[in-house]
């Protein structure tokens, strides 16, 4: 099968755009991963032309990759656009694309991508624009990209959802969820099935609990307009955290085919335990970053920041305990958590194993002995890091903490960002890393009853200092004395 002769990028002027996705397709371009015939189209609203684009996308690469850019990669890579002025919402404006996609690419080519990197809530506008104009034909077998967050809950995923199917076929729609493009993410699928000796150990017989970070330093900056409105548990708990935890939780795939996969995310999801209201306050905690100061700056609280409502109720941190009700999980908690202006950048997966059935070195400084950790260090650090005891040399039996730690990427070896692997599966039409509807929709059930509770009370919102790991409250979440947040890898 031929691949798409047009990618075409509606914002693009946007800071996503800017930031990850022209950057990952030039390094596809360095690669040699883009086909001859692949032409891409920038379509956004400024009064720009073909010539002013490619300047800007030069500027882009230049700041991105300085002295390491490749001038023959970004030459080839800046004669592939061309920009198509126009906004977006009006179907006007769709001539002049359909005009662009109608010049013929060199080489073979069948379909178009677009990729709608625009506020979700322009969504449908769009993609009844596309139709209109004709641009949603699946003889070519065309491709629509959504980014995330698909809906702002269960019944309008499921709106936006009708409405892409009353135009495209599932099998054109590819949801991004970026965490899957991680190499750190995909490594868990990895490490798990391709190492016997893992499997075993896998389950709630050798598993205490599991801990899931995705923290951050950096607050909401420009972004108020679209996080006061969404909060860390739909921006990042429904989405990201609950695919990770998919991955860690779910049961050997038949095979790596996109169904296959997803069958078994699905019925992770679909194994959370429900949370009966009256017990959401014990497993649900959010809270909001006060004012402060973070590597000698003063930074301002969340309701001080820049477009947010001084009496807004948005969570900037949000912990959650779920269980997993199935046959391998049962009674292994698994605490997520993620927030904005925490002490340090780190997204983790933490697995903690359980005690020795019997104490043998007791007699030893053994209370302090904490029991087994197998870390996924997923950014900035990338590492799988095992801890294990050994005996201390010397005259006494007293056990040792050894760290057996591998950086899983030698130095030579290129740090990817998430977004190329994933642009790369849309050109080529894997559907394996990106987000089936029946996920949405679960993911959505998971934390309906908690986005309901906590738009329904501004009791119970807590307060943390920025560059702490955030509130201590959260320790009524752990179900037993030895077991609490884990913030190193
Ligand atoms: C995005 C969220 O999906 O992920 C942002 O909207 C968040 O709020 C970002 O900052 C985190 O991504 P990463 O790759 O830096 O962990």
């Amino acid at each position: 099968m031929s691949g798409p002769c047009h990618f075409v990028v509606f914002g693009a002027l946007g800071h996503l755009v800017t930031t990850k996705l022209l950057p990952s397709l030039y390094h596809l371009e360095l690669a040699g991963r883009l086909d001859e015939a692949l032409g891409f189209v920038a379509f956004a609203r400024r009064d720009w032309d073909t010539l002013r684009w490619r300047v800007h996308l030069n500027d882009v690469l230049a700041e991105q990759y300085g002295a390491n850019l490749d001038k023959a990669a970004a030459r080839r890579f800046v004669q592939r656009f061309e920009y198509v002025k126009g906004d977006y919402t009006n179907p006007a404006a769709y001539q002049h694309l359909l005009e662009q996609i109608n010049t013929p690419r060199p080489g073979r080519c069948e379909s178009v991508v677009f990729y709608l990197a625009i506020p979700p809530d322009d969504f449908i506008q769009v993609v009844r624009n596309l139709d209109e104009a004709g641009l949603n034909s699946v003889v070519g077998q065309h491709r629509i990209v959504v980014e995330k967050p698909f809906g702002t809950n269960l019944s309008s995923a499921r709106a936006l959802n009708a409405e892409l199917h009353r135009h495209y076929r599932e099998e054109q729609v590819f949801r991004i969820d970026h965490y899957l493009g991680k190499e750190t993410v995909q490594n868990l699928l990895v490490f798990r099935f391709a190492n016997s000796i893992i499997e075993p150990l896998w389950n709630r017989h050798y598993i205490d609990h599991v801990q899931i970070t995705a923290a951050e330093e950096s607050g909401i900056g420009e972004r108020a307009g679209y996080f006061d409105h969404s909060g860390t548990l739909r921006d990042m708990v429904q989405s990201h955290l609950l695919q990770v935890l998919t991955l860690v939780a779910m049961e050997a795939p038949a095979s790596l085919d996109a169904d296959a996969l997803r069958d078994e995310k699905v019925k992770v999801l679909r194994s959370i335990r429900k949370i009966p209201v009256d017990s959401l306050d014990d497993v649900a905690l959010r809270a909001q970053y006060g004012a402060g100061e973070v590597n000698g700056a003063a930074v301002a609280a969340y309701r001080d920041e820049p477009g947010v409502p001084n009496d807004s109720n948005t969570e900037s941190y949000a912990a959650i305990k779920f269980h997993v009700d199935n046959w391998r999980w049962q009674g292994v908690p698994f605490y997520l958590r993620s927030g904005k202006r925490l002490a340090a950048r780190r997204t983790m997966v933490a697995i903690r194993f359980r005690e020795p059935p019997h104490q043998l070195f007791c007699d030893t400084p053994c209370e302090s002995m904490d029991p087994n950790w197998l870390v996924f260090a997923i950014q900035p650090e990338e590492s799988i890091r095992f801890e294990l005891y050994a005996r201390e040399p010397g005259l006494s039996m007293t056990p040792r903490l050894l760290r057996i730690d591998t950086n899983y990427r030698a130095e030579h070896e290129q740090r990817l960002n998430a977004y190329a692997t994933l642009l790369l599966d849309v050109i080529e039409g894997d559907r394996s890393l990106f987000i089936r509807f029946d996920e949405v929709e679960m993911a959505w059930q998971v934390i309906e009853p908690i986005l309901e509770h906590w738009s329904q009370t501004s009791e119970r919102l807590y307060t943390y200092a920025p560059g702490s790991w955030g509130p201590k409250e959260t320790r009524v979440l752990f179900e037993k004395p030895n077991q609490s947040w884990r913030n190193e890898p």
